[in-house]
């Protein structure tokens, strides 16, 4: 028997640290507020202080994703972390540490590694064991800490990213719930974006990034809807990864979404990679009625992207 998967809840936490452009300029980056929200719409990010972890700002994310549930840590019977910011460089894993945090008892933990379609990635493979039967209530936190993986003095990268957790509950629904998910990679792209050993920071080719994500994304939004049975017409609400507002906006237009349908917080938070689309749900969610059709998209490092397509309860 399959069983249907949805979400319970959601839940976020962006750190308390307000970098805005004019901070950065005062930092001595030579850039301008100007500059910055033209090219990508950014106007501030958040920085996560020492005590911010990666696993902290999962745990916060969590238990408000698990309050919204009306749930315990308990219930739960997987936790998955989707973050290429680890607190460990190898292990333990930050899903072992959040299940610590939380107190969720010894159900399996494990990370999940796929840049910016973190997110997605595990949206499809929760939805999977969930529709199996295999699991009941996981709790997916994508979480991510770029800001202390940028080169400080390279502008081109150091204005982009913010640092923030979000995470959903999924469990057995009745009725809707994920009804699709379409994820593919492209690893001959992995030199365009990449986070080295050595020196430890990002290393971006910004416009081979910028065309890769603009021309993928449409299909795959397509290609997700298809599987679901559903048009373009049908979409409620339309989450992108928040990587930078012109790819958002050059979606929506190619899709003939109406921008009032598209949700954005990059202006705040800057690419939050992972963290990005469950911050976006869980700031929109209080906007969605039962039965709205919401379409999650993600891309990212690897190259990765992947849509999902969730009937709102
Ligand atoms: N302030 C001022 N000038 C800058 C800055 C800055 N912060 N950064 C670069 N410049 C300069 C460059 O040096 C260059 O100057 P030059 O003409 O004298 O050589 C000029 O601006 C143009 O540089 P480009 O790289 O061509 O600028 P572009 O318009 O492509 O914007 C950007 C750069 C914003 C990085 C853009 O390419 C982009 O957003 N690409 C997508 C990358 C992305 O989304 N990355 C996020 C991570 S990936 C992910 O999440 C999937």
């Amino acid at each position: 028997m399959t069983h249907s998967a949805g979400i319970l809840g959601v839940g976020a936490y962006v750190p308390e640290t307000v970098c805005t452009n004019q901070d950065i300029v005062n930092r001595g980056v030579n850039t301008s507020h100007d500059w910055i929200v033209e090219r990508t719409g950014i106007h501030a990010r958040r920085l996560a202080s020492e005590h911010e972890t990666t696993t902290y700002m999962s745990e916060q994310a969590a238990r408000k994703a698990l309050a919204s549930a009306g749930l315990n840590p308990q219930d739960l019977d997987m936790i998955v972390v989707a973050t290429t910011t680890p607190d460990y460089r190898g292990f333990p894993s930050v899903a072992t540490q959040v299940q610590v945090a939380l107190g969720a008892g010894s159900c399996p933990a494990w990370d999940l590694s796929a840049a910016c379609s973190g997110f997605v990635y595990g949206l499809d493979v929760v939805t999977r064991l969930i529709e199996s039967g295999g699991y009941q209530r996981v709790l997916l936190i994508a979480a991510d800490r770029l800001s202390h993986r940028v080169d400080w003095s390279d502008r081109s990268t150091c204005i982009l990213f913010g640092d923030g957790a979000g995470a959903v509950v999924l469990g057995r629904v009745d009725t809707g719930g994920v009804v699709a998910t379409a994820l593919h990679a492209d690893g001959s792209h992995g030199s365009i974006l990449s986070l080295p050993n050595d020196p430890p920071y990002i290393d971006m080719d910004g416009q081979s990034v910028f065309k890769v994500a603009v021309n993928c994304v449409v299909p795959s939004v397509l290609e997700a809807l298809e599987l679901a049975g559903l048009t373009v017409s049908d979409v409620d609400w339309f989450i992108p990864h928040q990587a930078n507002q012109r790819i958002m906006d050059h979606a929506i237009k190619k899709l003939g979404l109406p921008a009032d349908r598209m949700v954005c917080h990059i202006d705040r938070y800057g690419n939050t990679s992972a963290a990005s689309i469950p911050i976006g749900l869980a700031e929109a969610s209080a906007q969605f009625k039962s039965g709205d059709v919401v379409v999650v998209i993600g891309f990212g490092a690897g190259f990765t992207w992947g849509t999902g397509v969730i009937l709102w309860q």
